[in-house]
């Protein structure tokens, strides 16, 4: 084991003398063995107060497509800081970065930006209510929209509460939330058309919108089966249901034209997040320019002190910039780099006999550790990853990595940037086949 983390758990303890819990959200608190304090990042490295360097896959949770720190929008940020940082007015950027989404994103007709992609869910669910006047959302099972009341419900229910296969429930994993809201919610299982075309049915008239991430990014990994977005797109049409797709991890990783660019469909509208900033606080809706008619005419409120500011804005324009200078070799260089790291992992699986397989696209991959005695075969829906995946098993492999040097993300996934080299893929998987020894030799399963 090369890494060891006092400072961390010094600050750690520190920490929780005055932000509550230690941590800023809820989800860093599962970084074991302490939740992590960086220092600096640079390209695909990442150095922690310990004097420890990384190679990092978990790149801000896949915000960061450009690599920690790149020096062009270090630059183009400290020139706009210096130029104000904040007018809530108006600026001739917002426009640049708003005609640039236009001509990436062929359904991009009309833009409004703001700070969170959780922000911009809600906005689009209540554009979506308006615009057909019906009360309903249809999400999927598994699928991730933000952390707010509307944005959990039925995210990742546990066995025991997830109702019939054909009724999933919509429970909301907090308390706190506002007793009326998971009721507004119809749940569908992923990657089964019949089945959603069911649900549809069954609520006929009421569903304003269907939100999904195009390739389901927050539990495991799971491209569309053939037939997903197409049944999702002709239910739309045919019902007059708002088509959303959420592409905060997929929008500019998946090219310029997002995930709804390399899988061929044009949805009504797009929430954009994490890569549109690269890092900073920026995320946008954008869509036909008939669905934001409401917010254009006044009947939608759409508001927020800090939207649209020229520092974060100086950023996402240095970032589609980056996107679009690397014109049609975006996403494959990237694809080509995760799929040799998949394949590296997969050898290192078989060697030390450790049931992992990683399933995706390469450029943002899941790491699915098999409980003993299940199928193997690819991973289609939410049920079957939680009823397949061994997180504990996985938490020892991944937490193995860490001390080597190698930063996946604590439930499994990873993500490749623009920044990450072969050499850096060679690297990792050295210091991940030393990992993987020592898992295989110390992992024992809880009793
Ligand atoms: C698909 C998806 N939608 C929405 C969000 C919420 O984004 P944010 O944390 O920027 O509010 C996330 C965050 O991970 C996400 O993965």
């Amino acid at each position: 084991m090369s890494h060891t983390f006092s400072k961390s758990a010094e600050l750690f303890s520190r920490a929780q003398r005055s932000i509550a819990g230690g941590v800023n959200s809820g989800i860093r608190k599962m970084e074991a063995p302490v939740p992590l304090y960086f220092d600096h990042g640079n390209g695909c490295r990442l150095f922690d107060v310990d004097g420890n360097e990384y190679i990092d896959f978990q790149t801000g949770q896949g915000a960061l497509l450009y690599g920690h720190a790149p020096e062009g929008m270090a630059d183009a940020i400290a020139a706009q800081a210096r130029k104000g940082t904040h007018w809530a007015a108006q600026s001739e950027l917002e426009i640049e970065v708003a005609e640039r989404l236009q001509k990436m994103i062929p359904g991009a007709e009309r833009v409004r930006f703001n700070n969170s992609a959780t922000e911009v869910v809600l906005s689009a669910l209540r554009l979506a209510r308006a615009h057909t006047g019906r009360p309903l959302i249809l999400k999927f099972e598994g699928h991730y929209h933000g952390w707010s009341d509307e944005g959990l419900v039925g995210y990742a229910p546990p066995p025991d509460k997830w109702g019939d296969e054909n009724n999933p429930t919509h429970i909301h994993p907090s308390q706190g939330v506002i007793p009326e809201v998971p009721g507004t919610f119809v749940v569908a299982r992923w990657n089964d058309p019949d089945h959603l075309r069911q649900r549809v049915k069954e609520h006929h008239g009421q569903i304003a919108a269907i939100i999904f991430e195009p390739v389901l990014c927050n539990t495991g990994c799971m491209p569309p089966v053939p037939g997903m977005i197409g049944a999702i797109r002709e239910l739309c049409d045919a019902e007059g249901i708002v088509m959303i797709a959420d592409e905060t991890i997929t929008g500019f990783r998946f090219g310029a034209g997002c995930a709804q660019g390399f899988l061929g469909f044009t949805p009504d509208l797009t929430i954009l997040g994490k890569a549109v900033g690269g890092g900073v606080p920026f995320a946008a809706l954008v869509g036909k320019e008939a669905m934001f008619e409401k917010i254009i005419n006044g009947q939608v409120v759409h508001a927020g002190t800090l939207n649209a500011n020229p520092l974060c804005l100086a950023a996402a324009k240095w970032c589609l910039d980056q996107v679009i200078a690397l014109g049609d070799s975006h996403p494959f260089g990237m694809i080509e780099l995760g799929e040799k790291l998949m394949s590296g992992l997969t050898l290192l699986a078989e060697e030390h006999d450790v049931p992992v397989v990683p399933q995706g696209f390469g450029l943002v991959f899941h790491c699915t550790m098999l409980k003993p005695g299940v199928e193997e075969g690819p991973v289609l829906d939410y049920r079957d990853y939680a009823q397949r995946h061994d997180a504990p098993r996985w938490a020892h492999l991944r937490r193995c990595l860490l001390e080597e040097g190698v930063r996946a993300i604590e439930r499994g996934l990873w993500f490749i940037s623009l920044s990450h080299t072969e050499a850096d893929i060679d690297e990792a998987l050295q210091r991940a086949a030393k990992a993987f020894a020592r898992h295989a030799a110390e992992w024992k399963p809880p009793c």
